[in-house]
């Protein structure tokens, strides 16, 4: 079994891969070209903001170390994991250019190293990526073969941002794509050694495994997507609750209630993505990925429906308080957010838009440049607003109280699209709540439902 990890990226899943490897009591050696990440590392910090992420590198240090030298990690340890970005192209699949660096430098090092190694993807990559784009250049590069002189496999990570350190220690499962018995066993065994509860591991093909990656992410996202089509249908229906139909959807083995909340859209560096990358995945493999590319048309419109169809009329020039920035919360990161979004959209439509974030305010006020005005006070926020959008189910939004709202002499709008505050706000006077995913007009709705049954 293995004794000593090399980690190439130590970026949001690298660094806390590295810090929990050598948390179970393995040497593990992190690579990264940013010689700031390696410096931090090597000081006993996190190069990224993770939860926990600082104490478990202070609390490992003496089996933990970092170097910009890819030959020093590869020849000083057995497995070497390479978690590098693999951002989208212009196509929609993914760019294998850091990816295709990094097994150039891997490949150069496993020419000079005598024993055994097993090389491991991480990163998410299409099907046909790990076997046809980059084993050739660890063979060219190194002058040897892949099964006999060292292993490959294709093995990614389930993991959140915000809980990366405990979902990789306790996965559901563990996926190993193997281009071979012999890497796939090692790697098998080196995860039963890693995972304190030693979780399921599935063993397939490179490509299988590939596509398996891929195909969690979508369809978590099209039950996401599920979940949202379901708060529109309820908006229409008299008494209509999307709680209430997901709680008992939920109980239904098949289904289950994760990520059925009806409410604003996913985001983040991941998701939107994945959804993407199937449908060029179909396209060009001559066939369709409609479920796929539906679920990411209709997540990309939602910031703009949601406030079409909640029949929202914002006077021209009101201002309006967008709440949550992060792609959700206790996240700093705004890459594809609901709450810019549904920011952009409002300033376009004419609105003054002001905004909050408790970690994201100063990239969210990069990121809005004219559309809003991002405050540090969450009170400065409520205080100039007539119509105010809970756009995360940030704990901050979810401790507000119908005083920090309502102001005299003005009715304020709350648009709460987690259903965070209904229990505060429904009928405050000087409030008008709008929840999504809730009927908020019985009488049309009892009407138009009941117009279908008499002809
Ligand atoms: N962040 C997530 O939630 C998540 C979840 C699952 C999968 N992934 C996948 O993991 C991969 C990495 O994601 P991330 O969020 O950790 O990225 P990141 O951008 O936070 O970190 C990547 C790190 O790799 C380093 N790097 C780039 N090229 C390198 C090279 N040749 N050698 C050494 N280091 C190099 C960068 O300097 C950076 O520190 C991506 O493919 C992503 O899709 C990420």
């Amino acid at each position: 079994m293995p004794h000593t990890y090399s980690i190439v990226g130590l970026g949001k899943l690298g660094a806390s891969m590295a810090a929990a490897i050598a948390s179970r009591g393995f040497n593990v050696i992190g690579v990264d070209v940013n010689a700031h990440a390696v410096d931090a590392v090597n000081a006993g910090r996190a190069p990224v903001q993770e939860t926990g992420l600082d104490d478990l590198i202070a609390a490992n240090r003496e089996r933990l170390r970092a170097t910009t030298s890819h030959r020093e990690a590869i020849l000083d340890s057995d497995v070497t994991f390479v978690i590098v970005p693999t951002p989208s192209d212009e196509s929609g699949g993914f760019s294998l250019q850091y990816a295709a660096w990094a097994f150039g430098e891997i490949g150069d090092a496993l020419a000079q190293k005598a024993g055994y190694h097993v090389v491991v993807l991480t990163s998410t990559v299409l099907p046909g990526s790990t076997r046809y784009g980059l084993l050739p250049i660890l063979e060219q590069r190194s002058g040897k073969t892949c099964g006999a002189d060292f292993g490959l496999c294709y093995s990614p990570e389930f993991i959140a941002l915000g809980s990366v350190i405990r979902d990789f220690l306790h996965p559901d499962f563990t996926l190993v794509g193997e281009f071979d018995e012999r890497s796939g066993r090692a790697l098998e065994a080196a995860y039963a050694a890693i995972m304190p509860k030693q979780p399921p591991c599935r063993r397939m093909t490179l490509e299988n495994a590939e596509l398996t990656k891929i195909a969690v992410n979508t369809f978590v996202t099209t039950k996401v997507a599920y979940a949202n089509m379901l708060a529109d249908l309820c908006e229409r229906i008299p008494g209509g609750d999307v709680d209430v139909v997901s709680d008992a959807l939920g109980f239904d083995a098949r289904i289950g209630r994760k990520y059925l909340t009806g409410a604003l859209g996913f985001g983040g560096p991941c998701f939107p993505r994945d959804n993407v990358a199937l449908g060029y995945l179909a396209r060009v493999l001559g066939t369709r990925a409609d479920l796929a590319e539906t679920t990411d048309r209709t997540n990309r419109a939602l910031a703009g429906t949601v406030l079409e169809r909640l029949r929202l009329s914002i006077p021209h020039g009101a201002t309006v308080a967008v709440l949550g920035l992060a792609y959700k919360p206790f996240s700093h990161v705004i890459e594809e957010s609901q709450g810019i979004a549904l920011a952009k959209t409002l300033s376009r439509h004419g609105a003054r838009v002001v905004a909050h974030d408790p970690l994201a305010a100063a990239l969210a006020s990069q990121e809005l440049k004219d559309h809003g005005l991002v405050l540090d006070s969450l009170k400065d926020c409520l205080r100039q607003a007539s119509v105010i959008v809970i756009a995360t189910p940030d704990p901050a939004y979810q401790a507000l109280e119908a005083q920090d709202i309502a102001r005299p002499g003005v009715t304020v709008t709350v648009v709460d699209c987690w259903r965070l505050l209904a229990r505060k706000l429904s009928g405050r006077p000087g409030i008008n709540y709008v929840p999504v995913g809730r009927s908020t007009d019985d009488v049309r709705n009892a009407a138009r439902l009941s117009a279908l049954w008499q002809s």
